[in-house]
């Protein structure tokens, strides 16, 4: 029998460190507890819950909230060049990366760090300093919530995006990821060390040859530096997605703010870093009480410690309807508000 208990607070399974209750909840360690608990009646609503490092609680959660605690990695296949590896959807993301790192399997390493776990890590498509989850991911497996089968989803079926894939459209709330299947180089390893911020990290560490550990050195100093530790100050990474508009836009907006950074994206689209604009917007660093905007990364909302996840809802509401009217850009919560 699986043991469903009521009323147990959640601020130590999300990130932000929110002090909500779940109605129901449980934890399941194997895929036939979760098919289990999924085919119970009486529970209209149900929340899948990863490493909560990636939404915020703003009320009591009226619902069954499934705990996903599968763990285990283990090799696939493996040729001369490249490993396949599946990694459980409870498994800790970085946890993950320094087995990959220890292993001397490369793919992974831009993206250490990283909060989260290996299930939810599909779901908007990780990524960091020029690596996304979909240059490695091959496929992966889930259950189904209305009906308990398993479905496998390649690479090509979660038509991965920026910060996106169909377990946010068309799949969202549909399926359980149980485990994924990465594609990780054993030599030859593909390094990525354009993005600026990792060229400065090993040029001051002197490393003019990097391995695939030096880069995830580089990548844990750089986001040491501006990113805070969850575990020290309550906070879900970037709050909002970088907003893409159109280059005539672009161009419009540098008459009036010659200094404005921007990626470009196609001829006709350029990305623009949200916290630039969040920090033009007069926003960095401001504290609200017990909640605010980070003092390194604009893009980071903070909890210091007890803030209601309502309170942060409307600062963001605040920071989004300020750069709206300063810069005529919308920006979209990166964050799932539930
Ligand atoms: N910037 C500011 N002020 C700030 C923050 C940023 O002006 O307070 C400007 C600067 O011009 C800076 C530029 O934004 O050069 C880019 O900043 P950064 O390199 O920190 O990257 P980002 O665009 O803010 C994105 C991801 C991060 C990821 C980094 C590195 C999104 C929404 N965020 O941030 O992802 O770590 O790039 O690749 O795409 C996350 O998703 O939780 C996350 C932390």
């Amino acid at each position: 029998m699986i043991d469903i208990q009521q009323n147990i607070s959640l601020k130590d399974y999300n990130t932000f460190g929110i002090d909500v209750l779940a109605e129901h909840f449980v934890s399941i360690s194997n895929t036939s507890e979760l098919k289990e608990v999924l085919s119970q009646n009486g529970f209209p609503k149900k929340l899948i819950l990863g490493g909560g490092s990636n939404m915020l609680l703003t009320q009591n959660q009226n619902a069954l909230v499934i705990h996903v605690n599968l763990k285990g990695i283990s090799v696939e296949k493996e040729d001369d060049n490249y490993v396949y590896v599946r990694a459980q959807a409870g498994e800790n993301w970085h946890e993950f990366v320094l087995w990959s790192l220890k292993h001397n399997y490369g793919g992974l390493e831009n993206l250490s760090l990283i909060p989260g776990n290996v299930g939810t890590a599909p779901i908007q498509n990780i990524g960091a300093y020029g690596v996304e989850l979909k240059d490695t991911f091959v496929s992966c497996d889930a259950i189904e919530v209305d009906t308990s089968e398993t479905t496998s989803f390649t690479n090509e079926v979660c038509n991965f995006g920026y910060r996106n894939s169909i377990f946010k459209i068309e799949a969202k709330d549909k399926y359980v990821i149980t485990s994924v299947i990465l594609r990780l180089t054993k030599q030859n390893h593909k390094l990525k060390i354009d993005y600026g911020a990792i060229r400065s990290e090993l040029a001051s560490k002197k490393i003019a040859n990097p391995t695939i550990q030096d880069i995830s050195k580089a990548v844990i100093a750089i986001r040491e530096s501006k990113l805070p530790n969850p575990k020290e100050i309550g906070n879900s990474g970037s709050f909002f997605k970088n907003p893409v508009i159109s280059s005539s836009k672009f161009e419009k907006l540098k008459e009036n703010f010659s200094s404005i950074p921007s990626y470009p994206i196609s001829d006709s689209e350029v990305k623009i870093p949200a916290g630039w604009l969040i920090e033009t917007g007069g926003f960095k660093g401001k504290r609200f009480g017990n909640y605010g905007v980070h003092k390194k990364q604009a893009l980071v909302l903070v909890n210091y410690g007890g803030a209601q996840g309502s309170d942060i809802l409307k600062l963001s509401q605040l920071i989004q309807k300020t750069v709206l009217r300063l810069f005529d850009i919308a920006i979209e919560a990166e964050v799932n508000i539930l």
